[in-house]
């Protein structure tokens, strides 16, 4: 999969982009990653890419004509991605959304500043929209490393074992259960014995219980889409009242 970023701080993929599981991943071939700065769009001597909005008020807004080039230039030069905004006013990035994101060639991904970005671009530029959650960022650069982790890790191959994704929080509507390592026991603070008993039956059964409780006390919203059997929804509702 490949992801162009429109970005007016391409340094700030520096480090994130370049360690660990996305270093691996980008030199397997398994995703393409290219940071592209707005600047490179301007015709003016200062390479200035926002303005004062129309109608007054704080803040500055980012112009239209380099974004609308940058996407459009490199709409041409990649087949089939798509165009994301990030946006505080987005649709929501969860698992459900990365999954379906995955299943792209790519996408170019604008990263916003100051007061976001003109609203044609918007109405105009953008397949999609997306917000890394109820809350404002200072720009886009850090959601568009969000939304490229979350989906790089996704992709079969990417980490050591594709059972670590498919385990994990929200994959399958539950948070993940407890994990431990060693030592057994640090400062009197011990380990579960079912965890070190070897019994594989008795770890998967205790991991499953442990995974459903913690759901239903701290994300009872999310019980309604898991994949729990009838047994074990009732006795969660019938021990929890409230998912
Ligand atoms: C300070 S914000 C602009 C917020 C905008 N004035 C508003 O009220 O909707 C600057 C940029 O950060 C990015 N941003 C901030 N919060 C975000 C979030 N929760 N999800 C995705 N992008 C976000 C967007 O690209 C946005 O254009």
């Amino acid at each position: 999969m490949r992801f162009d970023v429109i970005t007016t701080f391409p340094q700030m993929f520096k480090g994130p982009m370049d360690e660990s599981i996305l270093k691996r991943a980008k030199n397997t071939g398994k995703i393409q990653i290219y940071i592209h700065d707005l600047r490179d769009w301007t015709n003016d001597k200062h390479r200035i890419t926002d303005d004062y909005p129309y109608g007054g008020g704080p803040g500055m807004v980012m112009k239209v004509e380099p974004v609308a080039k940058a996407v459009e230039q490199l709409k041409r030069e990649t087949t089939g991605s798509k165009v994301a905004l990030m946006t505080p006013q987005g649709n929501p990035f969860n698992h459900t959304v990365a999954l379906e994101l995955m299943n792209l060639s790519g996408m170019i991904i604008i990263c916003g500043r100051y007061e976001g970005v003109d609203e044609r671009i918007r109405q105009n530029y953008c397949d999609m929209e997306i917000s890394i959650g109820d809350f404002v960022l200072t720009g886009g650069e850090i959601p568009a490393m969000a939304i490229i982790d979350a989906l790089t890790r996704l992709k079969p191959g990417v980490l050591g074992s594709d059972k670590s994704t498919s385990e994990e929080s929200h994959s399958c509507g539950l948070l993940e259960y407890p994990q431990y390592t060693r030592p057994a026991d640090y400062d009197g603070l011990t380990v579960p014995d079912v965890l070190l008993s070897g019994n594989h039956a008795e770890i998967t059964a205790w991991r499953r219980s442990q995974s459903i409780e913690r759901t239903a006390i701290r994300r009872p919203d999310l019980l309604k889409k898991s994949n729990l059997s009838n047994e074990e929804l009732d006795r969660i509702i019938n021990k929890y009242d409230k998912p």
